[in-house]
């Protein structure tokens, strides 16, 4: 026997994009293509994921996908709305997801989040594709639902096609202005050089077929290795959301990618003091869709192993922070594993200097983020740090001597009124958005004025 049980995980899938360009309609259009397909109980929805088995996937993608090929289990989905940063989805060195999907809608083109989302997955290197959504509003689409694209394409007029053709170059091009090569996924033939393009439509599930074949083409290809995992190790995750539950106080929306987690284990996550040690409560799945309204929401489970979602419940978890680590302690040594969260916490801390400004954000993910642009700009930080805006930081800006670093710079967070009065008293500026690059430029701006 072997003390290990090596296994390969299913590849974590971000899905991307700007507000309303159909990132929920897709997986939604997915898990119903399986109730079609008669797979019903196949996809399970969990917590802000969508695990879809390969079983499934091939069912969908028809002719496109021999299951024999694969020996990956199938792909975790993690839809992210396009208002909150989905710089959360970090794990240790870099991006919780393997591989991402950024949906683009055909008649938007890039947008604020959409940018927002390539930064990201340019700083993290994480191999994306691009779906271009809503293909099915080019004026005078015959829809073909469930469809590859080349049947569907093939069924359209010229003129269609012409006008669907320029708007999917016009995303390409868009690709290429930031730095990507590109080009429609049937001609690509390096997925890690190139990003492939797939033409798709939420509404009709034309191009789904394609789009899973891509994405389980490129993870079997190239992710495989990376995939192999003692599965019934202790667990190792990241914390997607801190929020309450009703009848277990503040829990967390976790994703684990590595071991196990179960329900009498004890783990370690990052906190705003530092490591927090707990013991697990309870931990929680949605149940299937149909029984929810008739039960409660959540059912018990005893374990749940990687990759995959749960809702933790456990006391002491109201300083925990989303995008931190989790890690079960289970047979290891407690001082080593706590070292190890509190090593991982201070990674994520920013180089903060004598002089600069303020950063407030809601998760850590999106303070790397901000303080990596920050950094790329050259613009020093004073403070960094998870949270509300609060007198204490303008009590901090407005110690800086450069009068362009007076400033407080706030991602996704609240500011408190006694620091909103406090920082117009003092003459500290305030600078509040939810898109990193706005919220840098807005400040650029402000930057600008002063030196002018
Ligand atoms: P956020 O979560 O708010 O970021 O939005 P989202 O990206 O999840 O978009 P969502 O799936 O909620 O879709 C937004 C709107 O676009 C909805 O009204 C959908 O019905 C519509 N929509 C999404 N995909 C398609 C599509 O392929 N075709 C058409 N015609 N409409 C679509
Ligand atoms: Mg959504």
């Amino acid at each position: 026997t072997t003390e290990t049980e090596h296994t390969l995980r299913t590849p974590i899938v971000a899905v991307l994009g700007h507000v309303d360009h159909g990132k929920t309609s897709l997986l939604d259009r997915i898990r119903g293509s399986a109730v079609t397909a008669g797979e019903s109980g196949a996809i399970t929805q969990h917590i802000g994921a969508t695990a879809v088995p390969l079983s499934v996937i091939s069912d969908i993608a028809g002719e496109l996908v021999d299951p024999t090929d694969f020996d990956l289990p199938g792909l975790l989905f993690i839809d992210t709305p396009g208002h909150h940063s989905f710089s959360t989805l970090r794990s240790r060195g870099g991006a919780l997801a393997d591989i991402a999907i950024l949906v683009v809608d055909v008649n938007d083109g890039f947008q604020p989040q959409t940018l927002e989302a390539i930064d990201i997955l340019k700083r993290t290197q994480t191999p994306f594709i691009v779906a271009a959504n809503k293909i099915d509003t080019v004026p005078g689409w015959n829809p073909n639902e469930n469809q590859p694209v080349q049947v569907t394409m093939d069924a359209q007029s010229d003129r269609v096609t012409s006008d669907a053709n320029e708007k999917l170059y016009e995303i390409i091009g868009e690709l290429s202005d930031n730095g990507f090569s590109a080009d429609m996924y049937w001609r690509v033939q390096n997925f890690q050089a190139n990003i492939g393009v797939v033409p798709v439509s939420a509404e009709t599930g034309e191009g789904i077929p394609d789009l899973l074949t891509v994405m389980m083409g490129l993870s079997q290809r190239y992710m495989k290795e990376e995939m192999e995992i003692d599965a019934s190790g202790p667990g190792v995750g990241t914390v997607l959301e801190v929020k309450d539950t009703q009848g277990f106080g503040t829990t967390l929306d976790a994703i684990i990618y590595d071991g196990t987690i179960r329900a009498d284990d004890t783990i370690v996550v990052g906190g705003l003091q530092g490591p927090i040690v707990t013991d697990v409560r309870a931990l929680l799945r949605p149940r299937p869709l149909e029984e929810i309204r008739t039960e409660q929401e959540f059912e018990q489970v005893d374990a749940v192993a990687a990759a995959d979602g749960v809702k933790i419940a456990a006391p002491d978890l109201d300083d925990a922070i989303a995008g931190a680590p989790i890690r079960v302690l289970r047979d290891r040594d407690r001082a080593e594993v706590i070292a190890e969260v509190e090593e991982e916490l201070s990674e994520i801390e920013v180089t903060t200097q004598e002089e600069g400004v303020v950063v407030k954000a809601d998760t850590l993910g999106s303070l790397e983020a901000i303080s990596s642009t920050l950094a790329e700009e050259e613009i020093p930080i004073m403070r960094a740090e998870v949270g509300a805006v609060a007198p204490r930081d303008v009590r901090v800006a407005e110690t800086a001597n450069e009068p362009t670093h007076r400033a407080i710079l706030a991602f996704s967070v609240d500011v408190l009124d006694d620091a909103r009065r406090l920082a117009e008293q003092e003459d500290v500026k305030l600078f509040e958005d939810d898109v990193i690059y706005q919220l840098v430029e807005g400040y650029d701006d402000h930057v600008t004025a002063i030196e002018e």
